[in-house]
């Protein structure tokens, strides 16, 4: 078996000869399915070219004066070119070319073999060195997590290649944990700090411990659909990574919703099953909407806010400006919670409970030059459910 050595993104001077020429396209080939979804994921559109809220941020941030996108390492990590240049200190800007739009490829993930731990400014991951013609594939399988040889090519003496993997283009190598908790997901998503130690934003560990409940069975779940053109499996994991952005609805069973009559009104309990908090991202705004539906008649109850501003010095500013978290209501990791209405219910009402969210805060548009997205500006429904009252 070949030794695997890992490379630390900092020492991007051992350019993966392989993964270079590996593009998302090669993977479509005999994985079809994953790569429709994966185009339509927040991964495959994370960069500048095609993420038009990353590239306003980016836009306003201090490092693009300085010719620097550090943003690659998690947001376009296959661009080894712009690695290499951020590493040497040279100007290391996106450029529209075609190893940029790999964006958070199909190898890039599949390559992680474990996850450096910083708790200064972020996680970084490192990936294994593919420099061979036949890339190392991680991936888990239960049934040959011990057996990783199975999956190797190996030569005969004659020379000829006698294939023992059914994948004529890769080895896969299935003993790697970190595929089974999610914990590779960590080394770009656990913490974000900025130059003042501010955390930006944080996706709790304790979603990539469990290999029953974690990043994956809930952001990737099953899907029917093979999982590749030559074995062919009922089902496979969803790869249009369902977020905010994509496909809200596969995860809005995690968010409970729960009612209860009382003698003064009545009380919604929100409860976050994620084990992070429900939204992560600092410019997120949620709204939870209660209306009493009484005959033909539409009551309002107030909507309750859910956000975590950064800012200085009491006022809300950039991230990389801030210093403080100035204000804070979101549903915290596996969080239950309840809201009180003082309004008296009748016989018959049917009290409708909505939890939506918009991408950017409406407040935060203009300052961002974002008044103009319509995606940035949309309102998205991610639950809502009805309970009658019976007396
Ligand atoms: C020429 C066809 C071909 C190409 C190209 C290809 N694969 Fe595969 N891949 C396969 C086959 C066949 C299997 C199933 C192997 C087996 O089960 O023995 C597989 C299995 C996998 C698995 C593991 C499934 C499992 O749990 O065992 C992963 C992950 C994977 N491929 C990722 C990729 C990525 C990423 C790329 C692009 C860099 C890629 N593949 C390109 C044919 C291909
Ligand atoms: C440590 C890894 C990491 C680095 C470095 C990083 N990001 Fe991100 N970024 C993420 C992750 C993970 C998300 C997804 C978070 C979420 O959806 O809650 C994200 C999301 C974003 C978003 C939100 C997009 C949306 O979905 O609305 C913006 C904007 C953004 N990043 C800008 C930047 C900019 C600009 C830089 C560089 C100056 C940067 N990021 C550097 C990991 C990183
Ligand atoms: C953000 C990381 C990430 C990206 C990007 C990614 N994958 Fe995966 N992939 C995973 C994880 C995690 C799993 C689930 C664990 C496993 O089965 O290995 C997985 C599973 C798979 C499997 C196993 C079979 C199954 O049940 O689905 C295949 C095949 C696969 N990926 C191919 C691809 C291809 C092709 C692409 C690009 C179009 C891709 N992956 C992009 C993380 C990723
Ligand atoms: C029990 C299910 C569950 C687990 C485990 C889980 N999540 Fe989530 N995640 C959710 C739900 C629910 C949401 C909120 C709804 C949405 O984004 O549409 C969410 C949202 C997110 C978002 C988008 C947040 C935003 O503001 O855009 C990211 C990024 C994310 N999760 C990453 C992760 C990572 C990484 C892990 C593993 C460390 C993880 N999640 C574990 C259920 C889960
Ligand atoms: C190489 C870095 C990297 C890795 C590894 C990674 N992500 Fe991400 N992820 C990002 C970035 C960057 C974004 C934000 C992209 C954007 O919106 O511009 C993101 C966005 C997301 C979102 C938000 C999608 C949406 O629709 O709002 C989810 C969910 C998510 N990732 C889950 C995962 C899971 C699960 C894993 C592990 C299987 C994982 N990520 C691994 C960098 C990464």
């Amino acid at each position: 078996m070949s030794k695997l050595i890992p490379i630390l993104l900092s020492f991007w001077l051992v350019i993966n000869a392989s993964a270079e020429l590996t593009t998302n396209k090669m993977c479509k080939t005999c994985h079809p399915q994953i790569y429709k979804e994966y185009e339509t994921s927040a991964h495959s559109k994370s960069t500048i070219y095609k993420d038009e809220i990353h590239k306003k941020i980016w836009d306003l941030h201090p490092n693009k004066k300085k010719n620097k996108y550090t943003c690659a390492v998690c947001h376009s990590p296959g661009d080894v070119r712009l690695l290499k240049a951020l590493e040497d200190g040279e100007i290391a800007m996106p450029q529209d070319d075609k190893k940029h739009h790999e964006a958070i490829s199909c190898i890039t993930c599949h390559s992680i073999q474990n996850i450096e731990r910083d708790p200064k400014t972020h996680d970084k991951i490192v990936l294994v060195d593919n420099d061979k013609k036949r890339p190392t594939i991680f991936a888990a399988d239960e049934l040959n997590r011990d057996n990783d040889d199975v999956y190797q090519r190996k030569t005969s003496i004659f020379g000829m290649f006698k294939s023992r993997s059914r994948s004529p283009y890769h080895d896969i190598k299935h003993s790697n944990d970190i595929f089974y908790t999610g914990k590779l997901c960590l080394g770009c998503h656990s913490h974000f700090k900025n130059e003042h130690e501010l955390n930006i934003c944080t996706t709790d560990d304790e979603g990539a411990i469990d290999e029953e409940s974690n990043c994956i069975t809930c952001h990737m779940p099953m899907v029917e659909g093979s999982y590749s053109t030559v074995p062919m499996s009922k089902k496979h994991r969803y790869h249009g990574f369902a977020g905010t952005r994509n496909k809200p609805e596969m995860l809005s069973k995690y968010l409970k919703m729960s009612f209860k009559q009382t003698q003064t009104g009545f009380e919604v309990t929100l409860e976050n099953e994620a084990k992070h908090n429900l939204l992560l991202h600092p410019m997120r705004l949620g709204l939870l909407k209660v209306t009493i539906h009484r005959d033909s008649q539409e009551i309002k109850m107030k909507t309750i806010p859910f956000f975590r501003i950064l800012g200085t010095n009491g006022k809300p500013s950039m991230p990389w400006l801030a210093t403080e978290v100035i204000k804070e209501n979101m549903l915290k990791a596996e969080e239950i919670k309840t809201y009180k209405y003082d309004t008296l219910l009748k016989k018959g009402d049917k009290v409708e409970v909505e939890f939506g969210f918009y991408l950017v805060n409406p407040e935060m548009l203009e300052k961002l030059n974002l008044s103009d997205n319509e995606e940035a500006k949309k309102y998205t429904i991610f639950k809502t459910e009805s309970f009658g009252v019976l007396k």
